[in-house]
């Protein structure tokens, strides 16, 4: 017998609607909770806001040529779906949807593979003042109806689809402890939202299949390298807690169709309002799933800390981004090592990975970024020991094509590929870029065609 021809590996990069857009009220776009949530003095950081970002949608030409230059095989974005359901259900907005379908034909055009994300974050505002957002289960039945629509309207063009962009950040964090939209901190809340946005996964994935039957369809999860701070029972319990809660709340749902029996709050646990039927939805069978990595925390046991779990303590003498996190690159292989265990799915693709530095632009207009170089190649490395012990690591997606709105940070942090300088929206290929572009470059000299 001979062994199953490995696809080629796919090279790619990715941002997100909201963060790189602008337009927001442009061809009859409506508002998301992201608008709202930006404009609350104290949300974020300078106060800034989306509105204009890297107005990439009047300038998504030049962007797709600047993916064609890098030589990607694939990008991965997102649409929003304020802009072409403006009222979260109902009527839906041509003009909002013929710009993805403007997007979509302009990287097909140039052999780039489009890999859509549904939902990364942006809900209409609507219908968090209807049915609370993600607290109300209508919002999932909502949801799919949305992915019908793009689907439908798309789909011939699109290679894979990730139906939701890591739900923990859209649940735990957004209503459990309010760190972003819409800014709710209840713990309740966050894990009820969590359960209805696996829900709208689950009910939104047969029916992407059915438009789209040649697309792959899955959805992307955000993992981290956790650690305790200490031998001490209460930091190794609450770095425990913590481990469940980011890296296996929704994987064992979406895989095995239950809920981890050590929740983060065992009482809330029995209050959340799950239906008959709901977990069977849920396990939906998906052809990969989105690993999106970045980073490891340490976590030391604190009732009143900052976060449920505790506080985020800082190891002496590691290196961090700008971000304030860790670059810990080994813990890329030990989160696919153990997806793999665990879960066995099909193919994982590594959906985000990459590193806020602060760039200048040097006088002769280079951007010299050594550390995001560094970044990328030790975590590439991780790509492939975990390739090499033989998990099916299919892609990586560098996050990001551009530098954009990173959420509560606003413009401060750059995670770019490509510079942006923002008051003129001129694009500058960084070092990394075209480091990048060359790494894939030998990596399709080194692969037969056809392979
Ligand atoms: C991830 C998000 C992405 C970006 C990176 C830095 O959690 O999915 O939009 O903000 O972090």
């Amino acid at each position: 017998m001979t062994p199953a021809r490995q696809a080629r590996f796919v090279w790619g990069a990715a941002t997100s609607a909201y963060q790189i857009e602008g337009a927001v009220r442009a061809d009859g776009r409506g508002p998301s909770i992201w608008d709202r949530f930006c404009a609350t003095p104290g949300n974020i950081a300078n106060g800034d806001a989306g509105d204009v970002a890297c107005d990439h949608y009047r300038r998504f030409d030049e962007d797709v040529g600047l993916m064609a230059q890098l030589g990607l095989d694939a990008y991965r974005f997102s649409v929003s779906w304020p802009r072409v359901i403006p009222d979260g259900v109902g009527r839906v907005n041509q003009r909002g949807l013929d710009f993805y379908r403007r997007l979509v034909d302009r990287l097909v055009t140039v052999g780039i593979r489009p890999y859509v994300t549904l939902y990364h974050w942006d809900l209409p505002d609507v219908l968090q003042d209807r049915w609370g957002g993600w607290i109300g289960r209508d919002t999932a039945d909502a949801f799919v109806e949305y992915a019908d629509v793009v689907s439908h309207a798309l789909g011939d063009g699109v290679e894979a689809w990730i139906t939701l962009n890591e739900p923990w950040v859209s649940s735990w964090l957004s209503y459990g402890w309010g760190s972003h939209a819409p800014g709710y901190r209840d713990l309740q809340l966050g894990m009820q939202a969590a359960h209805h946005l696996l829900l709208a996964h689950g009910l939104a994935v047969p029916v992407i299949r059915r438009n789209t039957p040649r697309a792959e369809v899955g959805i992307t999860l955000n993992f981290s390298a956790i650690d305790s701070a200490s031998d001490d029972p209460l930091d190794v319990q609450a770095a425990r807690a913590a481990d469940v809660n980011v890296n296996l709340w929704f994987l064992d749902p979406i895989f095995h169709g239950t809920y981890h029996e050590h929740s983060l709050v065992p009482e809330s646990h029995a209050a959340l309002r799950i239906r008959d039927g709901d977990m069977a939805i849920i396990k939906a069978p998906i052809d990969f799933l989105g690993v999106n990595y970045y980073t490891r925390f340490t976590i030391r046991f604190n009732l009143s800390g900052a976060t449920p779990f505790g506080d985020y303590v800082e190891v002496p003498h590691a290196k961090r981004t700008t971000m304030g996190w860790e670059i810990h690159p080994d813990g890329l292989y030990d989160t696919l090592a153990r997806v793999q265990e665990r879960c066995a799915p099909a193919k994982i693709y590594v959906t985000e990975n990459g590193a806020a530095f602060p760039d200048t632009v040097s006088e002769n207009g280079e951007i010299r970024d050594p550390e995001r170089i560094a970044y990328l190649q030790s975590h590439l490395d991780q790509v492939r020991r975990a390739i090499d012990a033989g998990i099916p690591v299919a892609g990586y997606f560098a996050w990001s094509l551009l530098d954009n709105f990173e959420w509560t940070e606003g413009y401060r942090q750059r995670f770019g590929l490509v510079y942006v300088d923002y008051a003129t929206q001129r694009r500058i290929v960084k070092e990394s870029g075209r480091w990048y572009a060359r790494m894939i470059a030998a990596s399709r000299a080194a692969t037969p065609p056809g392979a």
